[in-house]
């Protein structure tokens, strides 16, 4: 009679740990889902142009004296297609893309991203060196993929 109690007790004990165990792995899961651990935002792809700031591309000045960039990927251009940084512009670029995946690449300067459907990629350069650069896309994404490009003009 003792021990029945006993082993009662431990049943009990096993399947409320249990219970609460399957709970954590549930939240977590669900936290999660919530929150990407790479702390990319999300986006409707099928919205990309009608969702602010991706609805008006271009650069803009913040309040801190730095600038970002918003730009959308689609299949064979990038928007902006051209951008004028004023020299020494520190630029946070925005990127999603509104159909393939796609790269986004800035020769010469720390922008080396993809363009992922549903999600916004961001990276930050600033703009010491006068010139021309080209934006690329260095990810394969189609028969046009060589000549997806845009321009960024910094004077
Ligand atoms: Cu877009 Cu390759």
């Amino acid at each position: 009679m003792q021990i029945h109690r006993y082993e009662r007790w431990w049943l009990t004990f096993g399947i409320s740990m249990l219970a609460i165990f399957l709970a954590l792995i549930g939240f977590a899961a669900f936290a999660d889902n919530i929150n990407p651990p790479t702390g990319m935002q999300q986006i409707d792809p099928t919205k990309v142009a009608q969702t602010p700031p991706f609805d008006k591309p271009a650069l803009r000045k913040l309040p801190d004296g730095s600038y970002e960039a918003y730009y959308i990927a689609e299949v064979f251009t990038f928007e902006p297609g051209v951008l004028n940084v004023p020299l020494g512009g520190k630029v946070t670029f925005y990127v999603t893309s509104a159909d393939v995946v796609h790269g986004f690449f800035i020769p010469g300067t720390d922008i080396n991203m993809m363009a992922v459907p549903g999600w916004v990629n961001e990276e930050t350069h600033t703009f010491t060196k006068a010139g021309e650069y080209l934006l690329i896309c260095h990810e394969y994404c189609g028969i046009e993929h060589q000549n997806m490009f845009a321009k960024i003009e910094v004077k």
